[in-house]
């Protein structure tokens, strides 16, 4: 007989059923699981756990990267031009609440509905990693002396930033709700529209832009130090992204009925709306172009990019065949932990039994 919690009881925090039957791997599921969520072994999802691995492997912090040449360049006059500086500040003020929101969706909205011992402590170490991020845009800001006001509420005073964080909360709202439970095809359908609003849009699709510009800094030798947190932060963020991808396939795969053709053409219409507000992300952000990248360009890449999420949700792409006009950044986001993109050292934070020096 299988352990069951009672039905409510997705939190882990319900009665002890005194000598119930053992946690069978058959009984564990990605959501409306009824074993014991409480339970790590035996494992079912061997790939959720190998990120919560991959992700302590990659463990750093912001602080260890030095910002005294980021300093230099910003309070030079003519150390970067007025577009630079526009575009870097519009791009640290989406990513300075962006994190925050990411984990409090985690947290608050994700994580209670995800029933399955592994995959929360995946979740478990992606908060944190997305605290670590918040806390990158934090020393960012006190390093270079920016406004601290200024940046922080760009995402509700800079309209193609707002535009996107609102697009997203529409779907987190349906869920922070305290009555909200999964278990019907409705509420298990609003929670999988919430992965794919974060997981596969927010942070598969919205961080791209910003990785490509911040990183063409990096290459032309300017603001290396948060090029380098940036290479780190995407790092990071690639695991992220193909977490919420396992995690909605291998829903999809116990729970096929969620998945229909009405729901697939929804989920394609989502991606292309977020595509658009990218695209304008873009031009905001670059209104003339800098760095051999101009706005067209991003306009392609998030085409490339949609395309390439919706193959890996097995969906028809959005866009017609789109090329990649950034292949540089697949060798960033391909990196060997060891060694840093930029060549400004070695990196050499591992940890524990991953610790290698190949
Ligand atoms: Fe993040
Ligand atoms: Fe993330």
């Amino acid at each position: 007989m299988p352990v069951t919690t009672n039905s409510a009881d997705t939190t882990g925090l319900g009665t002890i059923e005194r000598g119930a039957g053992r946690v069978q791997v058959d009984d564990k599921a990605m959501i409306n699981a009824r074993a014991d969520v409480n339970q790590l072994l035996p494992l079912k999802y061997q790939w959720a756990w190998d990120k919560y691995l991959a992700g302590c492997a990659n463990h750093w912090m912001p602080t260890e990267v030095s910002m005294q040449a980021d300093i230099a360049l910003w309070r030079s006059p003519n150390g970067l031009t007025h577009d630079e500086r526009h575009t870097i500040k519009r791009n640290l003020g989406f990513f300075a609440t962006s994190e925050s929101l990411v984990a409090n969706n985690i947290v608050l909205a994700v994580y209670r509905h995800l029933t399955n011992p592994e995959c929360r402590q995946y979740l478990l170490r992606q908060a944190f990693e997305e605290a670590v991020h918040t806390h990158t845009f934090q020393y960012i800001c006190e390093s270079l002396g920016l406004d601290e006001g200024e940046l922080f509420n760009m995402y509700r005073e800079v309209p193609s930033i707002t535009d996107k964080a609102a697009w997203a909360l529409n779907y987190t709202q349906n869920l922070e709700d305290p009555d909200f439970h999964t278990g019907t095809p409705a509420a298990d359908q609003a929670f999988l529209r919430d992965l794919v609003a974060f997981y596969v849009v927010f942070e598969g699709m919205w961080f791209y832009t910003g990785f490509a510009q911040i990183l063409s800094f990096g290459r032309r030798n300017k603001m290396v130090g948060i090029a380098e947190q940036y290479q780190y932060i995407l790092r990071d963020e690639s695991i992220h992204l193909n977490f919420g991808i396992d995690s909605i396939n291998q829903i999809k795969i116990e729970n096929p009925h969620l998945w229909g053709e009405d729901f697939q053409a929804e989920v394609r219409t989502m991606l292309g709306e977020a595509c658009e507000l990218e695209v304008a992300y873009g031009r905001d952000t670059m209104p003339n172009g800098l760095l051999g990248l101009n706005s067209e360009q991003c306009e392609q890449y998030m085409h490339f990019i949609t395309n390439r999420r919706c193959a890996q949700l097995g969906l028809a792409p959005v866009f017609g065949p789109a090329e990649n006009p950034f292949p540089w950044m697949s060798e960033a986001i391909d990196l060997k932990k060891e060694k840093n993109f930029f060549e400004t050292r070695v990196t050499e934070y591992a940890s524990g039994s991953s610790l290698d020096w190949d």
